[in-house]
């Protein structure tokens, strides 16, 4: 059973900032802060984790403007979009995961995550998302929750189908970056199948 609390961080600076904290067994979920940006920007940085990105995702413009747009989201009332920083307990920052609206009248949401290089293949994201899907059906009342990835981004399609997640289709050469044309692929989990899968009682997370 998840616990998301809204609980008190302490800021690198010291202040005290009010925050969504969603913990597993290995991780803590939180809301960005603007102090995570060299953190978040270095994750981004390597060359693999850029492989399935845009030239212009890789700069620190861009990481910029994720960071304000994730803080932005956080404090819009009420709250629909989610991309909350996935940390270990000692607060260090290994990636990010979320879950957003995108049709609130169809309760409707996308899922993303991402890690930093050294983090993968550890089950981090896996642990990551399902308490971001989680959060999504149980807590933001959604409906259905889909990804969208790169069709040649193996990792992220296997992280989503160990999710629960089916492939619904594929979206000939949509995306245009890197001098070439990519194909995306459509993942979803609905509620009514999460809801009868039994990993999902064995989620155990503790109130922070
Ligand atoms: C997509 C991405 C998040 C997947 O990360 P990942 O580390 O492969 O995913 P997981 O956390 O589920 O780890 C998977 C592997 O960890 C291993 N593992 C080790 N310990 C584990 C544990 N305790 N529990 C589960 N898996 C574990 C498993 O062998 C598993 O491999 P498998 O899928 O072959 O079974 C990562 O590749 C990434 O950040 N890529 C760059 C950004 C990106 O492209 N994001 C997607 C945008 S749409």
């Amino acid at each position: 059973m998840l616990h998301p609390r809204r609980g008190l961080i302490r800021a690198l600076d010291g202040r005290k900032v009010r925050m969504l904290v969603i913990r597993t067994q290995r991780l803590i979920l939180r809301d960005f802060q603007y102090d995570d940006f060299q953190a978040y920007g270095k994750l981004r940085s390597t060359l693999h984790f850029q492989r399935f990105y845009p030239e212009e995702d890789a700069s620190l413009e861009k990481v910029e403007q994720l960071l304000g747009m994730f803080i932005t989201w956080a404090n819009e009332q009420p709250r629909q979009r989610f991309q909350l920083a996935v940390t270990l307990p000692s607060d260090k920052i290994i990636g990010s995961c979320g879950v957003r609206v995108t049709s609130e009248s169809e309760h409707q949401g996308s899922f993303g995550c991402e890690l930093g290089q050294a983090y993968w293949g550890m089950g981090y994201a896996y642990e990551a998302g399902r308490a971001m899907i989680e959060y999504g059906f149980r807590e933001m009342g959604l409906h259905r929750i889909y990804a969208e990835t790169i069709a040649e981004n193996e990792m992220a399609r296997r992280l989503a189908q160990k999710l629960g997640m089916r492939e619904e289709g594929i979206l000939r050469e949509n995306r245009w970056f890197k001098d070439r044309w990519w194909s995306t692929v459509v993942l979803s989990l609905l509620e009514s199948e999460w809801m009868l899968m039994p990993s999902n009682n064995s989620l155990n997370p503790t109130p922070r």
